[in-house]
């Protein structure tokens, strides 16, 4: 593009576009960033430099890199053949990509489409509601979700989040969603005893009790924690989960919208814990952002719990998502599929991944300032601490100077951002899945690099 038209965009984007999750302001006197191409790794900006970008499209999307021919290519021809009509009639990627999706995913059946990540989880909340409705006279209607956990953005969403920030403004929220407490063992003062897994998951077996099991639907939970500075739960808690879900008759909802379709090495997070879901959710990674779409999968269990004689007018799921009807969004979920099947990125994942998290352990040895590295897969947190025996938490305002200096140098990563007043502190790495040693010694280097010009 000649650089007086790209000028122009650039205007039109300062004069007219409200972009997600930012304050304005500063662009009063400086030109917002327009992503202009993407290949691999790297995006290109307006100016025309080129960034390694280490966060998969700024918010884990972009599992399979960018400029995926195949992806695109299944996408246009599946559009120009038939676009969209309505998921209440079935077209011929979507039952394609079902049959496919259920594959992977042992136990589970059924597969719903949506929209976004929010969409999904709302979807799961309004089947807990309804089942109540028909089944428990209205008694199993609540849902519980863990303190820094995130499910969306809508309304009812925030209603089951756990990040105070993220809600705070956005009152009053939809009743009925109950919180529990994180099981990060690093800011909790059970941490270092052995059986810190099991005892955080009993927190949620106190919750349940308090608040009366006939009254519990389902727990809504991320299988590994993300905008919430990447929580991998402790050893035995996600078994401790499942059995006393399995007590008291509770549901579980696990949130892959974040670590699905390969992030942490696995198909699905909650595949390295041997949980048994009724519900899953999935967005982001499911078509790496070439196409808007989300998908619920439930069991066939609960599927069968809505099936009824046709003169029973209520009893189905009377739910609908225009756009879960758009025939791009299951065809670019099976090119990106078979991309990460034939490319064997899963393997990739989990060799990338743990040389990732030995160079962040690495620099531990050099910067004091690195209280934590955690994660799993491609999936990775550094919490920035002023002191690492007392954890005191550093000032947003670090962490948002090394991802500033990260992105000066040409890399760009992430950090929890306006989630928990006192800790948006960790930094977030989430390559693509394709990504090479090079790769993540470029963005080491890089955090390296910014944390020595921190002021000292
Ligand atoms: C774990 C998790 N669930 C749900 C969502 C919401 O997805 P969306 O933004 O597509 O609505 C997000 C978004 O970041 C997320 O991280």
């Amino acid at each position: 593009m000649k650089p007086e038209n790209i000028n122009e965009i650039v205007g039109s984007d300062r004069n007219h576009l409200w972009h997600h999750l930012v304050q304005h302001k500063p662009w009063q006197q400086s030109d917002p960033m327009v992503i202009v191409e993407g290949k691999g790794m790297r995006v290109t900006d307006h100016n025309g430099r080129e960034y390694l970008d280490a966060v998969s499209g700024g918010v884990w999307t972009v599992n399979v890199g960018y400029g995926r021919e195949s992806i695109a290519n299944a996408v246009r021809d599946q559009i120009l053949k038939m676009c969209y009509f309505a998921n209440s009639a079935g077209n011929i990627p979507g039952a394609q990509f079902a049959e496919k999706l259920i594959d992977k995913m042992p136990g589970m059946s059924r597969v719903y489409y949506s929209n976004s990540g929010s969409e999904a989880n709302e979807k799961g909340f309004k089947l807990v509601r309804q089942l109540a409705a028909m089944k428990n006279g209205g008694k199993k209607h609540k849902i519980i979700y863990r303190d820094r956990d995130y499910h969306g953005t809508t309304i009812t969403t925030l209603s089951a989040g756990g990040q105070a920030q993220r809600k705070d403004q956005y009152g009053p929220f939809t009743p009925g969603f109950v919180e529990i407490p994180h099981c990060l063992a690093y800011r909790d003062p059970r941490g270092g005893d052995p059986d810190y897994g099991v005892q955080a998951a009993r927190d949620l077996e106190k919750v349940i009790l308090a608040e009366d099991p006939d009254t519990i639907g389902s727990v809504c939970l991320e299988p590994i924690t993300a905008g919430g500075g990447v929580i991998v739960p402790p050893e035995g808690y996600w078994e401790t989960v499942q059995e006393i879900c399995t007590k008291y008759g509770v549901l579980i909802h696990i949130d892959e919208v974040v670590c699905g379709m390969g992030r942490t090495g696995k198909w699905f997070g909650y595949q390295h814990y041997g949980v048994k879901p009724d519900i899953v959710t999935m967005a982001k990674g499911v078509a790496s952002g070439y196409a808007a779409i989300s998908v619920m999968v439930t069991t066939e269990d609960l599927f069968n719990e809505f099936l009824a004689e046709p003169d029973d007018k209520m009893s189905y799921f009377r739910d609908i998502s225009t756009f879960g009807g758009c025939a791009g969004g299951p065809a670019a979920a099976l090119a990106n599929m078979q991309i990460i099947e034939e490319e064997n990125l899963l393997d990739n994942v989990n060799l990338m991944g743990d040389y990732l998290m030995d160079s962040l352990n690495a620099l531990m040895d050099k910067h004091e300032i690195i209280g934590e590295v955690r994660g799993k897969g491609l999936f990775v947190g550094a919490e920035l601490v002023k002191d690492r025996g007392t954890r005191e938490p550093v000032d947003e305002s670090i962490a948002a100077a090394v991802v500033g200096d990260c992105l000066k140098q040409g890399v760009m990563i992430g950090r929890t951002n306006r989630s928990l007043a006192k800790y948006n502190n960790t930094l977030c790495l989430s390559p693509a899945l394709i990504c090479t040693r090079d790769d993540i010694d470029e963005i080491v280097t890089a955090i390296d690099v910014a944390l020595g010009n921190l002021p000292q």
